[in-house]
């Protein structure tokens, strides 16, 4: 069965448009309309784009695995998608095999060049320039993507590279129809855009007009360089043409990407952050992500409660959500960062014993300010613009797959002749400590800039199992507001029974210690805002949070799909 979008009307897409323009303060807004899950028995695909969607699901049809399907979706997606899907930034894998009992995690994270240093976006006055940190050829990290799935592919799937690339070089080179969504993006971030020719030469027609919805769409510097990929490997993107045309921009805007950091990226296989939440087993992506070390940690400060009588989105609930996700975004700034440069106290942060003496903060009817709140000690407890998809096949495979070049279009730098947007993932790194980056998160030492480590992040592909059989499969974009749309998916399955579409389409809320706001989307009543108010909390409505898209496999072996309705273009598709 299948379903695809169905378009809004004009009207919405100009509220689209300047909602957009206006990011985060804007009001929040659904872009499509979705109300049920897509089913199937053998099959499932949810992305962010119906295009990346399809090519997917085709290898799933002829008998390809969740890993196949997986690269061939990211490869499609950094076609159809180009202001997150990507091969200039990098992001992170969870495949998980019924067969083998067995999840593991690929990270393929950008890091820091090798000429990267701790103050190198400090101005003389020693204040961050976030001109230099976004928006520059040093905002970019040596991207990991290509090299990311090729691993994945190489160690999981079935399929050849070049025939996971295959649709991804037809869309490049034959073009595809912009859609509304695709148009908009490109007019709000067009001044900036405009700022790069290469950048212009892509996004914008020859006379500098704008490609409206119904015209196609063609890449054809892209093309080459994904053909390069799939005659040469990774190869055919760190070494030979593509990494000259990486090493020439860079040396045309004053970047820092070099050959030898190009040449000597690696990705890498890691195991995933894990936990349990009323019976059920929860993977998640470890460091340098944030995201499954937090997702564990507030479930775990949740389990203690009871979360399904108190009720979906009440004040009861969210204010116990609120004071534990404080607490957990507390202990980012001060623990988290790239594990293979600082010591992480994942398993004191994930553990239950931890989460008990947490708990003895936490009151149902007292607020703790966030400044009265402190990172905890859990090495007390140590025992030893962003896309995201979701893949399930027929042989007990799924994957859970989020990667970035962080903002929308990244730092908007095209590299010229090659095709591609480059990542603004170095404004990820704490600048300096106690200033917040992009999202409003803090950093520490922990996560300061060091040459050749992994920005912290908050990307959260996670896994849940159920006796053993994959359960749901689910991630998000959203940078810090990744961790807690995840999370609530979960919690409106496993705590509030709601079917997937529900879970998915029901307004979220956000908190991140500082600053110290309950953050929602629109449809949270006004009574419960009023009831959290008088308790003390500061509640603030903003713009719709993540793109959550997520895939259930009920007892029955049966698939269902939810694309999020926050993104005009995701869709479900199975068979
Ligand atoms: N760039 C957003 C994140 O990785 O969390």
């Amino acid at each position: 069965m299948r379903t695809r979008l169905v378009t809004p009307n004009c009207l919405l897409w100009l509220l689209v448009s300047v909602c957009f323009s206006l990011q985060l303060k804007a009001a929040p807004i659904i872009e499509g309309e979705r109300s049920s899950p897509v089913q199937g028995d053998k099959g499932m695909v949810v992305t962010s784009h119906f295009l990346a969607t399809e090519e997917a699901l085709k290898v799933l049809q002829k008998g390809g695995n969740a890993v196949d399907a997986a690269v061939t979706a990211a490869f499609a997606l950094a076609v159809t998608q180009p202001r997150s899907g990507n091969i200039g930034g990098g992001g992170f894998m969870l495949i998980s095999s019924e067969q083998k009992q067995e999840v593991v995690a690929i990270d393929y994270r950008e890091t820091a060049p090798a000429a990267a240093s701790r103050d190198m976006f400090l101005d003389a006055e020693g204040k961050v320039d976030k001109m230099l940190s976004r928006f520059s050829h040093k905002a970019a990290g040596v991207p990991g993507t290509v090299a990311g799935l090729a691993l994945a592919l190489g160690q999981y799937g079935t399929l050849t590279l070049a025939e996971t690339l295959a649709p991804a070089i037809r869309l490049a080179e034959e073009g595809f129809i912009v859609t509304p969504r695709f148009s908009n993006g490109i007019k709000q971030r067009a001044d900036r855009l405009r700022q790069w020719p290469s950048s212009a030469a892509v996004f914008l027609k020859k006379d500098g007009g704008f490609y409206e919805p119904g015209d196609r769409f063609v890449q054809p510097d892209l093309a080459k360089t994904l053909k390069r990929i799939a005659e040469r490997g990774p190869d055919g993107f760190y070494k030979g043409e593509t990494a000259e045309l990486i090493v020439a921009e860079m040396q045309r805007g004053g970047g820092l990407i070099s050959h030898a950091d190009l040449a000597g990226y690696q990705a890498k296989m890691r195991k995933p952050a894990a936990g349990t939440y009323r019976g059920y087993d929860i993977y998640s992506m470890s460091p340098p992500s944030s995201g499954g070390a937090h997702i564990v940690q507030i479930l775990n400060l949740l389990e203690s409660h009871p979360i399904g009588y108190l009720g979906h989105n009440s004040a009861a609930t969210i204010h116990l959500m609120a004071e534990a996700m404080k607490r957990a975004y507390a202990d980012r700034a001060e623990y988290l960062g790239d594990s293979d440069f600082v010591e992480v106290p994942l398993a004191g942060i994930t553990s239950k014993s931890y989460a008990a003496e947490l708990n003895k903060q936490i009151s149902r009817n007292h607020v703790t300010p966030s400044p009265a709140i402190k990172p905890g000690k859990p090495l007390a407890f140590e025992s030893d613009e962003t896309t995201h998809f979701s893949v399930v096949d027929q042989y007990g495979n799924a994957v859970s797959n989020t990667y970035t070049i962080n903002f929308s279009y990244g730092n908007h730098i095209v590299v010229e002749g090659a095709g591609f947007l480059l990542n603004n993932e170095m404004d990820d790194f704490s600048a300096k400590p106690g200033v917040p980056n992009a999202y409003g998160l803090l950093g520490g030492e922990t996560n300061k800039i060091e040459p050749g480590k992994r920005m912290l992040s908050s990307m959260s592909p996670t896994i849940v199992k159920r006796k053993g059989k994959n359960f749901l499969v689910t991630g998000s974009p959203g940078g810090s507001r990744i961790i807690t749309t995840t999370l609530q998916v979960i919690m409106n399955v496993i705590d509030h029974g709601l079917n997937i579409q529900a879970a998915v389409n029901a307004p979220r809320i956000h908190h991140q210690w500082l600053p110290d706001e309950i953050r929602i989307e629109q449809g949270i009543s006004p009574d419960t805002i009023a009831l959290l108010e008088r308790q003390g909390h500061v509640v603030k409505q903003k713009s719709a949070m993540g793109a959550i898209q997520s895939i259930l496999i009920d007892p029955d072996g049966r698939m269902l799909g939810a694309a999020d309705p926050r993104r005009s273009t995701s869709s479900a598709m199975g068979f």
